[in-house]
C-alpha cells in the first residue's frame, strides 16, 4: 500500500507508522550491532508541518534517547517559480519537484554528505542516512542529539540567561566551521549534469531588476528605495561575466545544522538539486545569521554589531582559509539572497488575519532591512576603493 498522490493524508498516517515501525524492527540490529536483539519500536510525533512529519524513533527499551529520526515528507510541491506577476514574487530558482523527487534528493545529498564528513575531522559529524522507504516518501537516518546553530544563537542573543553556557560550549569555533564545511562540501560534490542557475552576471542583474518591480510593486518605491537597483549596477561592476559555479546545498542556513558538544557541526537537510554560483549558500548562511527572525523583529536589537560582525568574519575567514576575501562580491550576492528573503515575508504576509499581523511586523522590519542594505552596500564600496 502507498501514500499515493491523492489520498487523504490523514488516512494514511497510521499506515505509514505502522510501515516505519516494521522497517525499523526488520533492520535495527543491522543497522546498529551493538544494541543486541530485536527490539520493540517506539515511535514519537516530533513535529508536524504542512510538508512534513518528524518521528523520533525509539529501539531502546527504557531509554529516554531516540535511535532515529523519520521525515515523512508530504503535502503540495513547492510554489511555481519566476511567475513574476503582481501576485507571484520572483525567485532564483524556478521549477517544481514532486514530493518523492524532493525526498529521493534528500536522501542521495545526506549519502554524499555522510561519505564526505562522517569521518573527515573531529569538527565535523554527519548524519547517518539508514533507509529511503521510496513509496512512502521517507527518510530514515540517524538520530542526532544537538541542538541546532540556530538555537545556539538565539542562547547567544542579549539579555539571554544561557548565554554562558552557549560560550562554554566552545559555540565561537563553531562559525569558522561553518564556512570550512561549505567549502569541503564545494570541492568533494560532482556538479554532474545538475542544472545550473544564475550562472551568468546577467542573471544576477536580472534578478535584481525582478525583486525591485515586485517590491516597489507591493511595498511602494519609497520603502524599497533604491537598493535593488544599486545591487543591480553593483552586479555588473564587481561579478565576472560567467560566475563559478558548484553543487548548491539548498538551504545553508545555521537551522540547518546541529552544533553538538566541543562545536561539533552537522549539517543536515541538503537539497543538492542545482548548480548554483560559489558564493550563493555562504551569502545564504550569512543572511540567515543576520535576519534571524528575533533579530529582524527587534529591528536589529537582539544581537550587537561587533559580535554579528565578528561571526560573520570567523564563517568568511573558514570558508576562504588564506585565499583572499573577494568581499564586494559576497556583499553583493548577500543583498540579492536579502532581497530574496524580503520578497518571501512580503509575499507570506498576504492574505489571512493570522497573516495581516505578520504584515504590520514585515513592515516594522522595513527600516532595519534598509539598514542592512545600505550596510552591505557601503561595503562593496569600500571593498572596490
Ligand atoms: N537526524 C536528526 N536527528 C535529530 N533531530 C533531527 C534530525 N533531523 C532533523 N531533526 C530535527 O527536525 C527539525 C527539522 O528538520 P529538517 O530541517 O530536516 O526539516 P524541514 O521540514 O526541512 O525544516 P525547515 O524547513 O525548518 O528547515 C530540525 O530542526 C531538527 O530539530
Ligand atoms: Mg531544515
Amino acid at each position: 500500500m502507498t501514500a499515493g498522490p491523492g489520498t487523504p493524508f490523514g488516512a494514511n498516517q497510521r499506515m505509514i507508522e505502522r510501515e516505519i515501525e516494521r522497517r525499523v524492527a526488520e533492520h535495527a540490529e543491522a543497522w546498529f550491532p551493538q544494541g543486541g536483539g530485536r527490539p520493540t519500536v517506539r515511535l514519537r510525533l516530533v513535529t508536524s508541518r504542512p510538508r512534513a512529519l518528524l518521528y523520533a524513533v525509539y529501539t531502546e527499551q527504557e531509554s529516554r534517547q531516540p535511535t532515529i529520526l523519520a521525515k515523512v515528507r508530504r503535502g503540495v510541491s513547492q510554489p511555481a517559480g519566476n511567475d513574476d506577476g503582481a501576485r507571484r514574487r520572483p525567485r532564483l530558482a524556478t521549477d517544481q519537484l514532486s514530493v518523492s523527487q524532493l525526498t529521493a534528493l534528500e536522501y542521495a545529498g545526506l549519502r554524499s554528505i555522510h561519505a564526505t564528513f562522517a569521518d573527515a575531522s573531529p569538527m565535523f559529524g554527519a548524519v547517518r542516512p539508514l533507509d529511503h522507504l521510496v513509496d512512502l516518501d521517507t527518510i530514515l537516518m540517524e538520530y542526532v542529539a544537538a541542538g541546532t546553530l540556530r538555537e545556539l544563537l538565539v542562547g547567544e542573543r542579549r539579555l539571554s540567561f544561557n548565554k554562558r553556557s552557549a560560550r562554554n560550549r566552545g559555540a565561537t569555533e563553531v562559525w569558522g566551521r561553518a564556512g570550512i564545511w561549505l567549502r569541503t562540501f564545494q570541492t568533494s560534490m560532482l556538479i554532474d549534469d545538475l542544472p545550473a542557475r544564475q550562472s551568468r552576471r546577467a542573471d544576477v542583474v536580472d534578478r535584481f531588476n525582478a525583486y525591485d518591480e515586485f517590491l516597489r510593486s507591493r511595498i511602494g518605491r519609497r520603502s524599497v528605495g533604491d537598493i535593488a537597483t544599486r545591487g543591480a549596477q553593483l552586479a555588473q561592476s564587481v561579478l565576472p561575466e560567467r560566475l563559478p559555479m558548484v553543487v548548491g546545498h539548498g538551504d545553508y542556513a545555521p537551522r540547518n545544522m546541529f552544533a553538538g558538544e566541543g562545536a561539533r557541526l552537522t549539517v543536515f537537510d541538503p537539497m543538492p538539486r542545482w548548480a548554483v554560483p560559489r558564493y550563493e549558500d555562504l551569502c545564504r548562511f550569512l543572511v540567515a545569521m543576520r535576519l534571524l527572525g528575533l533579530q529582524l523583529h527587534t529591528h536589529g536589537l537582539a544581537y550587537d554589531r561587533e559580535g554579528m560582525q565578528r561571526r560573520e568574519s570567523q564563517v568568511i575567514r573558514g570558508y576562504c582559509g588564506e585565499s583572499p576575501v573577494p568581499a564586494a562580491q559576497l556583499s553583493c550576492y548577500q543583498l540579492l539572497i536579502m532581497l530574496d528573503k524580503w520578497s518571501a515575508l512580503v509575499d507570506e504576509s498576504h492574505g489571512s488575519w493570522r497573516t495581516q499581523a505578520r504584515a504590520v511586523s514585515v513592515r516594522l522590519a522595513v527600516p532595519y532591512l534598509r539598514s542592512e542594505a545600505a550596510r552591505l552596500l557601503s561595503s562593496a564600496d569600500s571593498a572596490e576603493s
